[in-house]
């Protein structure tokens, strides 16, 4: 069992790709649903473990914008699972200081879970302890290409010069505006690839992969890849000599 990392810093953002509930369900012989099931107990688990070891902001891709083309049966019930998770969770996260904030595009979700949302958003607002961020009906490249748009029209009007458009106007006109981008990004599940999440926030995340259902990920397996994070020297394009110097 790997203990707490209370004594080392945590990585200030851990993005989590939750991969693997479907295969979880199916090794059992139940419908993906109730893998998706066992996936909310195990967000709840990790929500209450980053914060318990200081994580500023968590992110979950909890629905890509291609996750829409999922069966019918299957989004209905991951909606209704979203909505009943924020209803329930309401109380923890204000207990928690948690602020809720949701990266993607809430206007497609359901009126029933936009109008719970919208409100967890709204009475969280004054939380400062960790940021919770739930990935929702999201794309990375939808993401970066509406940044586009809203510094291209910035540029015709004149609030914005294009030539010295920077890496931080970019940044700021993402989702994760006024974030640090993740430190540490994990998936579950076994597969190695990023499905377009934060595609551009985690150039230089580290990248931790485990053949873990996102079911099975518990507070011990978190705290495991927080580890792995803790023991990596993050270079950022210098020499392993030129850190020691410094
Ligand atoms: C990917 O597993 C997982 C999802 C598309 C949904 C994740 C949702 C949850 C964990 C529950 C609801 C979320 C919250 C925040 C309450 P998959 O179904 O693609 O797995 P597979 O690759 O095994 O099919």
């Amino acid at each position: 069992m790997i203990e707490s990392t209370h004594s080392l810093t945590a990585p200030r953002h851990v993005a989590i790709i939750m991969d693997g509930n479907g295969r979880w369900a199916e090794e059992r012989r139940r419908p993906r649903l109730f893998g998706h099931k066992a996936g909310v107990d195990s967000v709840r688990e990790i929500v209450e473990t980053a914060c318990e070891i200081g994580v500023n902001v968590l992110t979950l891709y909890a629905f890509s914008t291609e996750n829409w083309n999922r069966p019918s049966t299957e989004v209905s019930g991951l909606m209704g699972l979203l909505q009943s998770y924020l209803q329930s969770e309401l109380r923890t996260m204000l207990q928690n200081d948690i602020r809720l904030h949701c990266l993607g595009q809430p206007d497609r979700l359901p009126t029933e879970v936009r109008t719970v949302l919208l409100r967890t958003i709204e009475e969280t607002r004054s939380c400062c302890g960790m940021t919770l961020n739930l990935a929702l009906s999201y794309g990375g490249r939808g993401e970066i290409v509406e940044a586009m748009r809203v510094l291209a029209r910035k540029c015709q009007e004149g609030g914005l010069d294009w030539q010295t458009l920077s890496e931080a106007d970019v940044s700021e006109h993402l989702f994760t505006s006024g974030q640090p981008d993740p430190d540490l990004l994990i998936r579950t599940g076994g597969e190695h690839r990023l499905s377009n999440f934060l595609l551009w926030q985690a150039s230089y995340a580290e990248l931790y992969f485990t053949d873990i259902k996102w079911p099975d990920f518990r507070k011990e397996q978190f705290l495991e890849a927080v580890n792995s994070f803790q023991r990596r020297q993050r270079r950022f394009g210098k020499t392993g000599a030129q850190l020691q110097a410094e």
